[in-house]
This record gives structure tokens, C-alpha cells and sequence, in this order.
């Protein structure tokens, strides 16, 4: 599992997540949902190491990383996909995503980049294309190669949909659940609330840097909150 406890964290002045929990079992789809905002990208940045707390504690597979930064979590299968994607534009595809490979020997390399370029066969006819020529949803496609080619355990997804056409968010969004059916445990952030929750097992809702709402899927798909200020109050 993948546990944040507690978590308080912020960036200057007033802290921005109090005390947040959520875990992150292998093999599902966890969607942490909310406003603008709220706290979902601070959550995700505590949990990956990229933002030190001022509370509580994180652990991978019972393991402490507290005191961790982001490479060692890499190391011990945490992987972030950032909001912002993070590529080199001037680079190729491959050395985009062969960059993920850093944890690894380079002889176990060449294996995790062809398990990527399968999951994303779009991609093949790209590797010497330059990263900021791509589209918006094949640049998602290498941000999360590049993750994969650490093998990570657990993987966070921020937003990955974001600004994508519906073709490449449903194919994003599938591969999500792909890798949930490999083990991986998957960390949702999502505007597409929908959708994410079509294929999610479990999700919570944060507010303010407070999760007010957790569940399973089902149930939270059929909470009035989520209906009205997610769902368009369809349902
Ligand atoms: N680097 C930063 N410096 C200062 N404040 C920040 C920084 N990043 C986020 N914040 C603030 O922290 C709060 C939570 O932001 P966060 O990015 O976690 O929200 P979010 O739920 O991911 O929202 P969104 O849906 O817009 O991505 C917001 O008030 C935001 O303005
Ligand atoms: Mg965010």
C-alpha cells in the first residue's frame, strides 16, 4: 500500500492539506477528486516526495519515506506523472522515455522500453520525433512511458487528461486500467470525473485540503456532493 497519513504540507504562509489521508492498494484505480484548487496536486507532490510535510508521514509497502525525496521513492516503486508533463522538447521521444530508465541496470532497459512502446504503440513511428512536436495527448503518452520505465508499484496520475481530445483521454484512461490489472496501483487525479470513476475501485473527494467524502467508486459516484458538484447532478 501506499499510505499518506496526516498529511500537512503547504508552500508559503498557511498550510494547504490538513492532515489528508489516503491509501493506495496495488491493483486499482484510486481517484482523488475536487475543485480547483482543493489540494490534489499537493497531495500527489507529498506522496512522491516532491514536497516536504510540515505533518503526518508517508510509506510505501510499510516501509517509512518520510524523510525520502523523490529519487529514492522512485527507487522504492512510486512514480509521479506531474500536471505539467515535464518533458525535454528539445529531445527525442526515446530519450524521453529512456530518461525513466535511470533506476534500472541499462541491461533491463531496453525490455521496460518495449513493455512501454506496447502500451503505446502510437508512439513507435515517433521515437525520433522531438518531444514538443507531439500532440498534447501523445506527450502524455511519453510522460507516462517515462514512469513506467521505472517499474514503478504505484503510479500518480495528475490530471492526465488535461486539454486532451476525448480519443486520447479515453485511451489514457484505459491504460490506467490496464495497469491496475498488471498490479499497479494507480493514483487518479481527474477533471473527468465520469469517467475516471467508471474505471476507479475506490476515490475520495477533497475540499479545501480536507478529504470530506471517501469510498468506493459506486458509492461515491452516487453521493448527492459528487452528483451536483461533479456529475452535473445527471445521475
Ligand atoms: N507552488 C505553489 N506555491 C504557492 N501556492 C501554491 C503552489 N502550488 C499550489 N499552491 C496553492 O495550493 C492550493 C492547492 O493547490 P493544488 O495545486 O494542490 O490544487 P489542485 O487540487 O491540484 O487544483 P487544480 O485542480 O487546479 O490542479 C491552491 O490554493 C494553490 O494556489
Ligand atoms: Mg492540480
Amino acid at each position: 500500500m501506499l499510505c499518506g497519513k496526516g498529511l500537512v504540507a503547504g508552500y508559503l504562509g498557511a498550510p494547504v492539506l490538513h492532515e489528508v489521508s489516503i491509501d493506495v492498494r496495488r491493483g486499482e484505480v484510486f481517484c482523488l477528486l475536487g475543485a480547483n484548487g482543493a489540494g490534489k496536486s499537493t497531495t500527489a507532490k507529498c506522496l512522491a516526495g516532491a514536497l516536504g510535510l510540515r505533518g503526518g508521514r508517508v510509506t510505501i509497502d510499510d516501509v517509512d519515506v518520510t524523510a525520502a525525496g523523490a529519487h529514492e521513492r522512485v527507487r522504492r516503486g512510486v512514480s509521479l506523472v506531474p500536471e505539467a508533463r515535464h518533458l525535454f522538447g528539445r529531445s527525442t521521444v526515446r530519450d524521453n522515455i529512456m530518461l525513466g530508465g535511470w533506476t534500472k541496470s541499462r541491461s533491463h532497459r531496453p525490455a521496460s522500453f518495449e513493455r512501454v512502446l506496447e502500451m503505446f504503440p502510437q508512439l513507435k513511428r515517433l521515437l525520433k520525433s522531438r518531444a514538443r512536436d507531439l500532440s498534447g495527448g501523445e506527450q502524455q503518452m511519453v510522460a507516462i512511458g517515462r514512469a513506467l520505465m521505472a517499474d514503478p508499484r504505484y503510479l500518480i496520475l495528475d490530471e492526465p487528461s488535461l486539454g486532451l481530445a476525448p480519443i486520447y483521454v479515453d485511451a489514457i484512461l484505459r491504460q490506467a486500467a490496464e495497469l491496475a490489472r498488471q498490479r499497479v496501483g494507480i493514483l487518479l487525479i481527474e477533471q473527468n470525473v465520469g469517467k475516471a470513476l467508471s474505471i476507479g475501485h475506490r476515490a475520495a473527494v477533497v475540499e479545501t485540503g480536507r478529504v470530506v467524502l471517501s469510498g468506493t467508486a459506486e458509492e461515491v459516484a452516487a453521493n448527492p456532493l459528487v452528483v451536483d458538484s461533479y456529475l452535473g447532478g445527471a445521475a
